[in-house]
Formats: C-alpha cells, sequence, structure tokens
C-alpha cells in the first residue's frame, strides 16, 4: 500500500525507459514488506536531479547512462572503490549525506569468482562504463587483463588505467584468453545476429561472459555455448548489482536465484 510514509528510491538515465531496474527493486521491496516504491526517471540534467534528491528526500538512486560518471562531481562522498573505476551507478541518501558507490564490479565479479580468476587471462571487449568496472574488479582480483575495443585510444586508454594490454581483436586467438566478457551494445536488439567476436576464438572450457541481456542469449553466447564454453548471461550481473544496490540501501540480503526465478515467470 502507498501512502504518506511511502519511501521513494529511483533510477536516473537517459534513456531509461527500457530499465528493468524498477521490476527489480519493487518486487524486492515487495518481498521485504518494506514501504518503498522505485521509479524511472528521464533525466538530462544530473546536476538539477541529484538536488532534487535532497528535496525530495529519495532514499536511494540508480544511476544509469550516460550520467555514471558525471554523477560524482554533485555527491558529498565517494566510495575508494567507486573512485577507483571512476563511475557510480547507486547513491545512498545517509540522513541528507549523498554518498557514491559503485556495485557494477559486484555483480560482474560475483559469477567470475566462482571460477576462480587470479592469474587468469581475461579479455574485455569494449572500453565504456561497464568495462571500466569490470577491469577494475579483474586487475583487482590478481588476473591479467587484456583490452580489445573499436576505438584504439580509448582501449589504450583503459588498458593502461588498469594495467592490461590492449590488444586487436585478431590477435585474441593467439593469445587464448581463459574469459571473455563482453561489454559492448554489440549483439543486442535488433541487431541479434551479430557477435563482437568471431567464432574461432571460443575453445572448449573457456568461460564467455555478455552484460547484454536483451536478447538472454547473445550470438556471443551462442557461439560460445556451441564450441564447449561455459556461458554467463546479462541477467546475472545486472541482478546482481541490483542486489548489491538493495543491500546497501537496506541493508537486507537477497538469493540470486529466487530473484532470476522472478524474472523467468
Ligand atoms: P557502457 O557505459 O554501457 O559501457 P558505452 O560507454 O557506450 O557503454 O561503451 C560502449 C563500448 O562499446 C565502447 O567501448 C564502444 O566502442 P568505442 O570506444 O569505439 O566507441 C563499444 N561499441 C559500441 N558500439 C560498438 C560496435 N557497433 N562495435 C564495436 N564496439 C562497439
Amino acid at each position: 500500500m502507498i501512502d504518506s510514509n511511502t519511501q521513494l528510491y529511483a533510477v536516473f538515465g537517459h534513456p531509461v525507459r527500457h530499465s528493468k531496474s524498477p521490476f527489480l527493486h519493487n518486487f524486492l521491496f515487495r518481498q521485504h514488506e518494506l514501504n518503498a516504491v522505485y521509479l524511472a526517471f528521464e533525466i538530462h540534467d544530473i546536476g538539477s536531479a541529484v538536488q532534487s534528491i535532497r528535496d525530495l528526500n529519495i532514499q536511494g538512486v540508480s544511476i544509469t547512462i550516460p550520467h555514471k560518471e558525471t554523477v560524482m562531481e554533485h555527491l558529498d562522498w565517494i566510495d575508494p572503490i567507486a573512485r577507483q573505476v571512476g563511475a557510480v551507478n547507486t547513491i545512498v541518501n545517509s540522513s541528507g549525506t549523498l554518498k557514491g558507490y559503485n556495485t557494477d564490479i559486484d555483480g560482474a565479479m560475483a559469477p567470475l569468482l566462482m571460477h576462480g580468476i587470479k592469474h587468469k587471462k581475461v579479455c574485455v571487449l569494449g572500453a565504456g562504463g561497464a568495462a571500466q568496472a569490470i577491469a577494475c574488479g579483474i586487475r583487482n582480483q590478481g588476473a591479467d587483463l587484456y583490452v580489445v575495443n573499436r576505438s584504439r585510444e580509448k582501449g589504450e586508454k583503459l588498458a593502461q588505467t588498469f594495467n592490461g594490454m590492449f590488444i586487436e581483436s585478431l590477435e585474441l586467438k593467439q593469445i587464448n584468453p581463459d574469459i571473455i566478457v563482453n561489454t559492448t551494445p554489440v549483439g543486442m536488439f535488433p541487431h541479434t545476429t551479430e557477435s563482437p567476436v568471431s567464432e574461432d576464438v571460443f575453445k572448449p572450457g573457456m568461460i564467455a561472459m555478455d552484460i547484454v541481456y536483451n536478447p538472454l542469449k547473445t550470438r556471443f553466447l551462442t557461439l560460445a555455448e556451441q564450441n564447449r564454453c561455459h556461458i554467463i548471461d546479462g541477467l546475472n550481473m545486472f541482478i546482481r548489482q541490483g542486489i548489491a544496490q538493495f543491500k546497501l540501501w537496506t541493508d537486507r540480503s537477497c538469493d540470486y536465484d529466487q530473484v532470476r526465478q522472478h524474472f523467468s515467470e
């Protein structure tokens, strides 16, 4: 029941209408019987949107494209890991003090850590905001980072920031990575027949992870699976970063498998 005590949470982004975050967080609020609601706002001016968090006493906000970096200058405190990544995807309103965190790292690293990644060769495809978080997490776990990106300059910069190596996509086969993570939008609806790498890159036993979740099984993951790789789909990271946000906001823990089940219903 929404009443005059209902707490407001939100996602700020542009575009934002495709976001699955309201579906996720409203489910979690209901499941934990919290008097709270989560709404999506199409935001162009992030500075005034952050001011609205203060004015309206919004309790927590998810930040998505294109504001993850620019939001930082408007906050009162930034978590050291988010500062290291250079991006904030979560704001916690702690009695009027706005704190910035990055839960994309937790979201991406959790499924990879189950396989153990220390000293493994990990290749990140893309060099945008998500790639930054994943590259940071990979490096912090002691794996070897390789970056492939369409524009060389951006790819080299990312590789340099996290002590990795920029490589051309043609070199991928030769490097023979243990793990490949796609952070580009290649393969996303409606371009569902496209893959960011050619099929000959995949070897049995390799781990292929995609952050695209529309479609759930991208061409990249289909090719990987056909070549007996272990695959991790985009909903995995999405749900895990959301569960980490929910924990920051409410101090409640959630079971990944149970939440995932809700997405399949
Ligand atoms: P996000 O913040 O979600 O990671 P982003 O900042 O837009 O999104 O980054 C997307 C990444 O995917 C970029 O590295 C981009 O490459 P460029 O640096 O060359 O722009 C990459 N990307 C986007 N569209 C692509 C395409 N059609 N083919 C290959 N790479 C693409």
